[in-house]
């Protein structure tokens, strides 16, 4: 039998997930946004179950994650596959070509790389409204050359730096720069600007196709503005070991906690290299029987050590980190981060499996 190292994946949640998003989407389509493994979530389960609730716009990072996607949801039917950090080189020109991908341009040699190899697709043009993150720093220009080109524009695109941040001005000082921008170069193309928390601060900006990621998963994209939405990941792992430990004892590397009475400790077989974050060390909290036990001395790299003192626990529980009963936006606060980062830094050796 293999290490009970588990990601569970409620596929009904994803389902419910998606169905709530759409209701709040509108008249506009969604793209799901499935980089980087699906937030972890595991590709091969996530996208052929959007994919059967309609979606047939995907996001992902790069020509190497569009070519994983495409063969795993099929060429035969029409879905877009956009890749939201554009392209880099000659070859991923190709594979937009050879997988029929839709890259998000920002910069003027990547249009280049694109009608040097022959391409005749679809491409977005994403221009920055404030963020400073990647876009195209002068928008007309970009357009313009777009245009001579004769590559087919399917829409204009920015991102928001403060969306989970309601009252943020930034918000709306984006989304007017967005659409200054949209309407001096061509008011009838479509435009995207909204992620899953731009979904609760810009309502009325969702424009032709909005851009949910997290929320997907289950993570509330905002606080204090709960969506409803339904954990995707339960990680899990099981108690290897149950220990008594007396007075004086130390846990763990650096000796940083120390028993002050009699106690008793459970040693999980998961650590910082199945994705546990080593800051969770003497904080937090695991999932085990039907309440939550601390963790005690650092996280290891295969194990971590949680106080069971006055309980039946024992070898062979199973032991959840984050999912149904610990949200993972919890754990994330608790050590500065947020859930996206737990659910990407989950290890590869974790198997991710399928659970309804
Ligand atoms: C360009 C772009 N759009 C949409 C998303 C999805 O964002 P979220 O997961 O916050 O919904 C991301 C995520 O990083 C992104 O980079």
């Amino acid at each position: 039998m293999s290490r009970p190292a588990i990601a569970q994946i409620n596929l009904d949640h994803l389902r419910y997930n998606y169905r709530l998003l759409k209701r709040r989407a509108g008249s506009s389509k969604i793209m799901a946004v499935v980089k980087a493994n699906a937030y972890g979530h595991e590709q091969y389960l996530v996208a052929p179950t959007l994919f059967e609730e309609g979606c047939r716009n995907f996001g992902v990072t790069d020509a190497s994650e569009g070519s994983e996607l495409r063969a795993i949801i099929g060429e035969s039917e029409t879905a877009a596959i956009t890749l939201l950090s554009g392209l880099f080189d000659m070859d991923d020109a190709e594979l937009c070509i050879d997988h029929n991908l839709t890259p998000v341009i920002t910069e003027s040699h990547q249009i280049k790389l694109l009608t040097s190899v022959g391409f005749s697709g679809e491409i977005w043009l994403k221009f920055d409204s404030g963020m400073n993150r990647l876009g195209a720093e002068n928008p007309a220009a970009l357009f313009a050359l777009a245009r001579q080109t004769g590559v087919n524009i399917c829409g204009f695109m920015s991102h928001l730096a403060c969306a989970d941040e309601v009252e943020h001005p930034m918000n709306l000082a984006q989304a007017n720069s967005f659409l200054e921008i949209c309407n001096h170069l061509a008011p009838e193309t479509p435009k995207s600007l909204l992620n899953s928390a731009g979904l609760i601060s810009l309502p009325d900006y969702t424009f032709e196709v909005v851009r949910p990621g997290i929320a997907l998963y289950g993570a509330e994209p905002v606080a204090d503005q709960a969506m409803g939405l339904k954990p995707v990941m339960t990680l899990t792992g099981e108690v290897m070991q149950r220990r008594d430990i007396q007075p004086g004892d130390a846990v763990s590397y650096g000796a940083s906690f120390t028993a002050e009475q009699p106690m008793s400790i459970a040693v999980i077989g998961m650590g910082y290299a199945d994705g546990i974050p080593r800051s969770l060390s003497n904080k937090g909290a695991v999932f085990i029987r039907g309440r939550k036990y601390p963790v005690i001395g650092r996280v290891c790299m295969d194990y971590t050590m949680v106080d069971i003192s006055n309980s039946e626990v024992q070898a062979g529980d199973k032991v959840e980190f984050w999912g149904e009963h610990i949200s993972a936006n919890d754990v994330a606060t608790l050590i500065d981060t947020i859930s996206y980062t737990l659910f990407t830094g989950i290890g590869e050796r974790v198997r991710r499996v399928r659970a309804c």
